[in-house]
């Protein structure tokens, strides 16, 4: 199995370019099968969920291509609307096919994710708002089987602006009969390029980056091109590497998307410099605490919580780092104290007191974000880092180590991924 190896405390310098964004690619390429004919969608990562996503585009009979950041998805043959529990227990985003397949076939059967490594994750919102839709939901064998002639316009509100039910029911209300309000939405950028999609598609959607949105049903959709928006997650996981060791710049990213993220390194210090497309940090002398608390967009992201904590571990004083949106996920707190890092754990909160220095060390990712934090951590810890179960990194970011061997850390992986 790869590990990943760092000589820490390399500085860093020069610029890279951001990559498409997962969380916005994953949703694009489930409302591609809600048409007949090809779809090209540019700028896609080529990330390990990437290619989950498109082996279950096979799986239901789509057609894909996927070359350089070029994907081609051909909903004419789209056929089994059938997500499976292999692929489903692997990436939760799998769940997104559950709107779009009931809204073209009237029927669906979505294996129910479960639980991840940062706590039961449930999906009851996207199953109310599919009920309220009119579709009648059972549970058989561990499958979400979801069944309606025509979905129905409706009234819901969600209890909490979730992601991934916006995006669902967004999907699945895109050709009901009748117009849809949706309450208390996702205003994440990933949502609002959703929405912009389909509405490419033919829908007819309005209010997109507010909490309300209303989507008034189309009889039909069809298939359109769309570029995927940069990703703000591993933007915002460059620039904590950044804060910590020296002045880069990022490319082909979207400042305003990163706000609070921006925000929050000035107060810590850092230079901030931005134009339309492209974000320069110049690390603080000394970079200063500070409390952070997650939100929902515009508010500090939960995806780069671990990130900040891993930053937050050399800070000159005492933070408070509270995450309102995932309460569970903090498995990156042991394995950054095995850096020597001084941080303690109370429910939702970690409590991070500065250190002069981390010392590399063995450590495992356990999530996404969380392997991101390591790294972070082991580019500016003294000696060695190697950071092993890498293949929850390679879901989420497009080649990590060569992106940050080229702005000088010396970072490398053993096995190389093919
Ligand atoms: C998406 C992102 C993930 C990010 C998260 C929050 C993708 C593929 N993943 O995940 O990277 O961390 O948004 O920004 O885009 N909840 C319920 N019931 C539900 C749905 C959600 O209680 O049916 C709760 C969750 O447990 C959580 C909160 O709502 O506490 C937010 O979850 P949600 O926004 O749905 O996250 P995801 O869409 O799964």
């Amino acid at each position: 199995m790869d590990n990943i190896f760092i000589e820490g405390q390399n500085p860093l310098s020069g610029s890279v370019k951001i990559s498409g964004a997962k969380n916005a690619v994953l949703p694009i390429m489930t409302a591609a099968l809600m048409a007949e004919g090809k779809s090209v969608i540019t700028r896609v990562p080529n990330l390990r969920d990437t290619r989950t996503m498109i082996r279950l585009m096979e799986i239901v009979g789509a057609t894909c291509t996927f070359e350089d950041d070029k994907l081609i998805i051909d909903g004419s043959t789209v056929n089994n609307p059938e997500a499976p529990y292999d692929l489903v227990k692997t990436m939760r985003a799998s769940f997104y096919v559950l709107g779009p397949l009931l809204a073209r076939f009237g029927m669906v059967k979505v294996s129910l994710p479960g639980g991840c490594a940062w706590g039961p994750r449930p999906v009851d919102f996207h199953l109310k708002g599919l009920e309220k839709l009119g579709a009648k939901i059972t549970l058989e064998s561990g499958y979400i089987l979801a069944e309606a002639d025509r979905l129905k316009g409706t009234e819901l509100s969600f209890e909490f602006p979730s992601v991934g039910a916006t995006g669902n029911i967004a999907m699945a209300a895109a050709t009901a009969d009748g117009t849809t309000v949706i309450d208390n939405a996702a205003c994440e950028p990933e949502i609002v390029q959703l929405c912009e999609y389909l509405n490419l598609m033919g829908a007819s959607i309005h209010g997109i980056g507010t909490p309300k949105l209303i989507i008034d049903g189309v009889d039909k959709l069809h298939s359109a091109n769309i570029e995927v928006i940069p990703d703000r997650i591993e933007a915002g996981t460059f620039l904590t590497a950044g804060a910590l060791l020296g002045e880069i710049t990022l490319e082909d990213v979207n400042p305003k998307h990163l706000d609070t993220v921006l925000l929050k390194l000035k107060e810590a210090g850092c230079g901030i410099t931005t134009t339309k497309s492209s974000i320069t940090i110049s690390p603080a002398d000394s970079i200063q605490a500070v409390d952070m608390t997650t939100a929902v967009y515009p508010g500090f992201p939960t995806d780069l919580q671990a990130q900040w904590v891993a930053l937050m571990t050399l800070a000159n004083g005492s933070s408070v780092i509270t995450d309102t949106v995932y309460h569970d996920r903090f498995s990156h707190v042991p394995e950054l104290n095995r850096f020597g890092a001084n941080i303690k754990l109370e429910n939702n909160t970690a409590f991070v007191r500065g250190i002069d220095e981390l010392i590399g060390a063995p450590v495992m990712s356990t999530d996404i974000r969380a392997s991101a934090s390591l790294i972070v951590a082991g580019l500016a810890a003294k000696g060695q880092t190697v950071v092993s179960r890498v293949y929850h990194i390679d879901r989420g970011y497009e080649k990590i180590e060569e992106k940050f061997r080229s702005l000088g850390a010396n970072i490398w992986r053993k096995n190389p991924v093919t």
